[in-house]
């Protein structure tokens, strides 16, 4: 279990202010401008030698993509960051938290992360339903500037750098990061096709970098505590520390950081109180948010909480939002609600997705009741394929994968639905 003292959120739970100078008494902000006199590219190097990979679910190293920032600004066009606070995956809420106990840290990071790229601003594109989350990071960006850790000559660094908190209006599909982009223009909330990636056209043309809230915020203790520290958690690959969101059946839903890497019973045990009825009612769980497989009881127990730990059983870590449900769900309407889910977040721009997320649904309806053809299980699987790797966006994987996670594992649930209402069907003919 992870030692108290290798916290990065060490104000994750509320227990003391979330204001600039109890935030300072706990680190934060401290002695920020010898961070920058660091340089840029050295303060890249360390993010990656540290190994932190994006915490947003795509798991993109963080260094890397900082590294893909023009040096020069290139035809006068300034560059910027853009902070993705949207968190609308179902089963997220680990960057509700750190806005709402710790937004310190993610603005000092805003800092560290926009000077290490050469940015002259930072975009915090927060969720529309957070509100108090919004009032909170208002105020502590407010605190920031009064303070002269942000804005002109940021820290006494020399360097000029402005943090702007801009509300969503509550579509999910304003989370993928050139929707993000498009929606802080003022535009209707559509992805762009990629390539370019906004490191090369981004935010009003300009290169831009959009990062996920968690992983600015670890970066400034990364920093002092140094690379070695960080990647001292975890195991090759699937390094440091991590917020894990758990919710669904067990004794005490939570939010808890620990090492990337946990087995998955060790993390409920230790953090949750175990599975509400016991081990043994243990059904299924999604480990990443809403948007990948689950994975069945037996084989998740062992199974080490990271990247490539839970790729090896065809699902993901995703944003680490780990949904456990028990032996008393229905996993059909489970999946299901999960397949309206995205079918009334599509934005409509592709056909595969706007048809197929629909449609999708619609046959996940009649898996539910048991009405639908036994040959509709094989078709809604093809589907799924027809549909995953061919759109914009993730938005059609994310709608894709869940049904793919049904059907490997709980086929004989969605056949035995089928034979009980044929059943009863026939007897009501009879
Ligand atoms: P992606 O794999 O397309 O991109 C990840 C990041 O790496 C992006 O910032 C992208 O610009 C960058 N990138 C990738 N290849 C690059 C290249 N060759 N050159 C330059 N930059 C490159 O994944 P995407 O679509 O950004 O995110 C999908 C993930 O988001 C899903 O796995 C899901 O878990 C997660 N998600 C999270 C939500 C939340 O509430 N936090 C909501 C919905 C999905
Ligand atoms: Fe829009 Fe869906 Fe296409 Fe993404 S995949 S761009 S959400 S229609």
């Amino acid at each position: 279990m992870l030692a108290d003292k290798d916290r990065i959120f060490t104000n994750l739970y509320g227990f003391q202010d979330w204001g600039l100078k109890a935030a300072q008494a706990r680190g934060d902000w401290d002695d920020t401008r010898a961070l920058l006199a660091r340089g840029q590219d050295a303060i890249i190097d360390e993010i990656k030698a540290s190994g932190l990979r994006g915490r947003g679910g795509a798991g993109f190293p963080t260094g890397m993509k900082w590294s893909f920032m023009p040096k020069e600004a290139r035809d006068g066009r300034p560059s910027f960051l853009v902070i993705n606070a949207d968190e609308s995956e179902p089963g997220s809420c680990k960057d509700r938290e750190i806005i709402r106990h710790d937004p310190h840290k993610l603005i000092e990071g805003a800092l560290v992360a926009g000077f290490a790229m050469r940015a002259r601003a930072a975009y915090i594109y927060i969720r529309g339903e957070y509100i108090r989350e919004a009032e909170v990071l208002f105020a502590a960006v407010q605190q920031a500037y009064d303070a002269g850790l942000i804005g002109k000559n940021a820290s006494g660094s020399g360097y000029d750098f402005d943090v702007f908190v801009h509300r969503g209006a509550g579509a999910y599909i304003c989370g993928e990061e050139t929707a993000m982009i498009e929606s802080l223009e003022g535009k209707k909330g559509q992805p762009r096709l990629k390539p370019p990636f906004p490191a090369g056209a981004g935010l009003y043309g300009c290169p831009t970098t959009v990062n996920n809230v968690e992983s600015i915020a670890v970066a400034p203790t990364i920093l002092r505590r140094g690379a070695a520290w960080f990647s001292s958690f975890g195991r090759d690959n699937n390094k440091g520390t991590k917020l894990f969101q758990v919710s669904g059946h067990v004794e005490r839903p939570c939010v808890v950081e620990e090492a990337m890497s946990i087995p998955f019973r060790e993390l409920i045990d230790k953090h949750c109180g175990g599975i509400r009825g016991g081990w043994d009612n243990l059904l299924a769980v999604i480990p990443g948010g809403s948007s990948v497989p689950l994975v069945p009881a037996a084989e998740i127990m062992d199974a080490p909480m990271d990247f490539d730990g839970l790729k090896a059983l065809g699902s993901g870590l995703g944003t680490a939002a780990v949904i456990v449900m028990d032996r008393s769900t229905d996993i059909v309407r489970a999946i299901s609600r999960i397949s309206y889910f995205y079918k009334h977040e599509s934005c409509g721009q592709c056909t595969p997705c706007r048809e197929g997320t629909g449609w999708m649904w619609r046959v996940m309806e009649r898996l539910r009741t048991g009405d639908a053809a036994a040959e509709e299980i094989d078709m809604l699987f093809e589907v799924t394929k027809q549909v995953e790797g061919h759109t914009i966006c993730a938005l059609g994987d994310a709608a894709a994968w869940p049904i793919q996670g049904l059907i490997r594992h709980f086929r004989p649930e969605l056949e035995r639905r089928i034979a009980q209402r044929g059943g009863i069907i026939a007897e009501a003919a009879e």
